[in-house]
């Protein structure tokens, strides 16, 4: 006989555990399916969780090994890889077993296999001990995303990587070519030129980071060029060839034109990640994606079949966890009957690298492109005492709102803690404020939100502090 479910999740990620949960905690008899063997999906397995372990204990390395002496301190580092490794595996089990935790916690059967859907309402399970069909009112699609490949291009995990083998590198490599300059090419290569590698990135399009705002991007460039970072715009990978002493990598520039050969040691693959719905059945039961693989869904998340939801990456919009978590308590609320909702124009985003870049609304290039007025405030982090006091003082704040409400339209930041500063600016917009609001709240002294504030006030042309 079929186990029988109000809901059933596909995907034990962001998306997926917390659509189980609050199921669970709304009365909802739920099933939350995984085939990976350990719960959290990409991002604590082989993603977010993984890759700051590594960028924190890289930073430490770092700041140990170069910038202790300048605050006094006297130090012998030496680099222990295999313990760092291991430390970052261990975060990853604690926090893995904490989701299970946390669902059983809720009610939740948790459940290891391969699901697929077989009809709308069953769910056909293949797991180790067997094969089990499971019968709902509601399934959610919630399978996340997988590594987009670069054509002739094969990835070994060894030489040839992507995040999932550069989080697990056995040695430093001595020369590491990143291709594609967005965040897990920039988090990634941090790490590793922190550790002691040559860090070259490959980028197709003429600038890094697309979609940052504009200005923001060039100073985080510059920035990591300081920090030895060499990066080719405008250039293709084409081709590349495994000899004895590495790889030689051929690229030619985007537009097309002469080749030349870069020689490397390791090659990271981070051109972008795709929708995963591999062998869920979706053709069978008719549910609709769009030219880029991803479910479609109305703004419910519904797809055009009923009974059949999709949320997190494999539906539109930004991959990252959080959109995926709030999306999962917003489609959890719908099917318990209540108001799930999801605003858009607040959904921050952070590069983890130092400094760090975190964004949240519009960029001032969106904003030309739509035609709207704007005024901008900024504050440089030098200006700051609190940066000052901890000898972080590269980047600025920029706060961008509109000309003639003054509402908060945006908010960029490169800086230290950008990745916790932005947070009150998301709250600011989640409450429709203007820069006013902020300019005029007040905030502890000497602390780094005090930069928020100062560009706050230079939307107005008040900025005290510089
Ligand atoms: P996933 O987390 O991908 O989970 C989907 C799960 O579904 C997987 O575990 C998979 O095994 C399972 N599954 C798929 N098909 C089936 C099936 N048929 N049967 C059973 N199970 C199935 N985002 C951030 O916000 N911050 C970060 O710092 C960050 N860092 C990242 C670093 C790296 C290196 C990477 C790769 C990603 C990072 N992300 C980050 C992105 C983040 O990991 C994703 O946005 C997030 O995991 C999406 O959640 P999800 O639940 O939609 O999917
Ligand atoms: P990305 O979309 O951030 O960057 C990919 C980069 O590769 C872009 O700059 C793109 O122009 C470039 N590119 C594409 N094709 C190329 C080619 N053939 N040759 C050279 N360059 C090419 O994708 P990335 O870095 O792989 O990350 C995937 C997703 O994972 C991100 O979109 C993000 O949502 C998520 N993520 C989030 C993190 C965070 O929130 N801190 C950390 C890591 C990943």
């Amino acid at each position: 006989m079929a186990d029988s479910f109000d809901v059933i999740v596909v995907g034990g990620g962001p998306g997926g555990y917390n659509t189980a949960i609050r199921a669970g905690q709304l009365g909802l008899k739920a099933a939350c399916i995984d085939k990976r063997g350990a719960f959290g999906g990409t991002c604590l397995n082989i993603g977010c969780i993984p890759s700051k372990a590594l960028l924190h204990a890289s930073e430490r390395f770092h700041e140990a090994r170069h910038d202790f002496a300048g605050l006094g301190i006297k130090t012998d580092v030496a680099l222990d890889l295999p313990a760092m490794m291991a430390r970052k595996d261990k975060v990853v089990g604690e926090l893995t077993k904490g989701v299970e935790y946390l669902l059983k916690k809720n009610k939740v059967e948790a459940i290891v296999g391969e699901a697929r859907i077989a009809a709308p309402g069953t769910v056909e399970l293949k797991g180790k001990d067997g094969s089990r069909t499971l019968t709902a009112k509601n399934i959610v699609i919630a399978t996340g995303s997988d590594v987009a490949k670069l054509p002739g291009v094969t990835i070994d995990e060894k030489q040839i990587v992507s995040s999932t083998g550069a989080i697990a590198l056995k040695e430093v490599p001595k020369r590491l070519l990143v291709v594609g300059a967005g965040v897990i090419g920039l988090e990634l290569g941090s790490v590793w030129r922190r550790l002691g590698s040559e860090v070259a990135v490959v980028e197709f399009l003429d600038r890094i980071t697309p979609g940052m705002d504009g200005e923001i991007g060039k100073a985080f460039q510059r920035i990591l060029t300081k920090q030895g970072f060499s990066f080719q715009l405008s250039t293709k990978v084409v081709g590349v060839e495994k000899s004895k002493n590495g790889l030689k990598v051929t690229v030619e520039p985007a537009a097309g034109g002469d080749k030349s050969v870069i020689e490397t040691d390791i090659m990271l693959v981070a051109i972008g990640r795709v929708p995963y719905t591999a062998g869920l059945g979706l053709e069978g039961v008719g549910v609709a994606l769009d030219k880029r693989g991803r479910v479609i869904t109305d703004n419910h998340y519904r797809t055009n079949v009923p009974g059949i939801f999709a949320i997190g990456d494999c539906r539109e919009g930004a991959m990252l966890a959080h959109k995926a978590e709030d999306e999962a308590v917003a489609v959890a609320e719908i099917i318990a009957g209540k108001a799930g909702h999801v605003n858009y124009d607040a959904i921050p985003s952070v590069v983890y690298t130092f400094p760090e870049v975190a964004s949240v609304g519009k960029t001032e290039e969106d904003l030309k492109a739509a035609g709207v007025t704007y005024k901008i405030g900024k504050f440089a982090f030098t200006a700051n005492a609190r940066a000052k006091t901890i000898a972080a003082t590269e980047g600025m704040v920029k706060i961008i709102a509109d000309a003639a409400t003054d509402k908060v339209l945006g908010c960029h930041i490169v800086g230290p803690e950008a990745g916790n500063l932005i947070a009150e600016v998301v709250l600011a917009m989640e409450f429709g404020a203007s820069s006013e609001d902020i300019a005029r709240t007040c905030h502890s002294h000497p602390t780094l939100t005090e930069a928020v504030r100062q560009a706050a006030m230079g939307v107005e042309g008040w900025t005290m502090q510089s």
